[in-house]
């Protein structure tokens, strides 16, 4: 290749370079095409031990990331052209170069993959933020698509809530991209599906830059949260077998989110959050037992003496003092409908962002309300 081509590809590989030593966690493959009159041949790499396992003509050579540029030239100037396809979740980067030109092109993989499959009398006609098709890979792997791509009958009320999920909190996560890394911390993970949807929708959707941690106190979730974030090659995520109570996290944490953690679990991660400063708070919390047990109103007796008001009551007592200690902390709050009460009673979302350092007016509500109720809730117990 001309002296001249091979400076500007070079030029190309070092801006490539930055990338990789920036998006590490984020790389998936490198393939090259070297061709030398009719003949070809082929190279690959991949991520290893912080570099690049680097294969060509049958030899593996392990690379340190600012080696990369210099071996793909010394490879290059031997052959007449050559083409390099650089994959990183969510963009493919494609640099060409020849005796007459050299081209760097970026594909977004949102949008060049073909949607397959969709049944939309099956799914209805939502525009999905995760998509058949360009999500494909994900939606396998947790179990919403067939291996043939099709949505699964029993899944697609899984699918419409990890997806409504998404759109509930999309300007949320919009106004967190100034961050130059966003850390979300799962609390009671599970087999961490929302975990997973929501790196997809940050890092390929988005193309913010993010790490996960999920916590659960359930070793076989942790287990196969691992296997799936290994197959998925997903490795901005970490999980740990931990009591959410007991977690100190080693990071700075700007949203915490927990999907139907039981009971008081869902105390521990709005207390978690609240003690690490997180910007944000989402929470779907699940049944809950611990105010039934504790709280009475002389005034709404007559009402409460049914079991099932008293229950419900519980409920909204509940999450309104969650939400009110949240405010107290600082947070502005809303709460809304999840999804359909006839799917699940557990359906409100609970979202919390950092506006103040405090709000002593809240704190004073809270308080009174706790004395009239005789209640003395895990969250606030977990806050200091
Ligand atoms: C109903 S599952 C929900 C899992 C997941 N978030 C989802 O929606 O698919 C609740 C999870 O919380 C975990 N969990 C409950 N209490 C916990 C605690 N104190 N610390 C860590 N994990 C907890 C359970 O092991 C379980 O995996």
């Amino acid at each position: 290749m001309k002296k001249q081509n091979l400076m500007k590809l070079k030029l190309f590989l070092t801006g490539l370079e930055e990338r990789l030593k920036e998006n590490y966690l984020l790389f998936n493959k490198i393939e090259f095409t070297c061709t030398s009159g009719l003949k070809k041949f082929k190279g690959k790499g991949a991520p290893k031990e912080e570099g690049i396992s680097l294969n060509f003509n049958g030899v593996t050579n392990q690379l340190k990331i600012e080696t990369l540029t210099e071996e793909l030239c010394s490879i290059a100037e031997q052959y007449d052209e050559v083409e390099i396809k650089y994959y990183e979740r969510g963009t493919t980067i494609i640099i060409e170069a020849d005796n007459k030109n050299v081209k760097i092109k970026y594909e977004d993989q949102q949008t060049k993959e073909p949607v397959e499959n969709i049944n939309t009398a099956q799914i209805g006609n939502r525009d999905y933020l995760v998509k058949v098709g360009p999500a494909n890979r994900l939606l396998k792997e947790i179990g919403i698509l067939s291996k043939e791509g099709k949505v699964k009958n029993d899944m697609i009320r899984k699918y419409n809530q990890i997806d409504h999920f998404v759109e509930l909190i999309e300007d949320l996560l919009k106004e967190l991209g100034d961050l130059d890394e966003i850390n979300v911390l799962d609390c009671g993970c599970g087999k961490s599906y929302l975990s997973f949807v929501l790196n997809y929708y940050l890092t390929e959707v988005l193309k913010k830059k993010c790490h996960f941690i999920g916590l659960d106190y359930s070793e076989s979730v942790i287990d196969s949260s691992k296997k799936m974030a290994d197959n998925l090659k997903y490795r901005n995520m970490s999980f740990f077998k931990e009591d959410i109570k007991n977690y100190i996290p080693d990071r700075d944490i700007h949203l915490v989110i927990s999907l139907h953690a039981c009971d008081t679990a869902t105390d521990m991660a709005l207390a978690l959050g609240v003690r690490c400063n997180a910007k944000a708070i989402v929470s779907v919390p699940c049944c809950q037992k611990e105010i039934l047990n504790q709280y009475e109103y002389e005034p709404l007796q007559p009402i409460l003496k049914h079991g099932i008001l008293k229950a419900r009551m519980a409920d909204v007592l509940t999450d309104g003092l969650r939400a009110l200690l949240l405010e107290a902390k600082g947070y502005k709050v809303s709460i809304v409908e999840y999804i359909s009460p006839l799917e699940t009673p557990k359906n409100l979302l609970l979202r919390a962002e950092k506006t103040s350092y405090g709000n002593k007016q809240a704190m004073e509500q809270y308080q009174a309300l706790k004395k009239a109720l005789k209640v003395n809730p895990t969250f606030e117990k977990l806050i200091y």
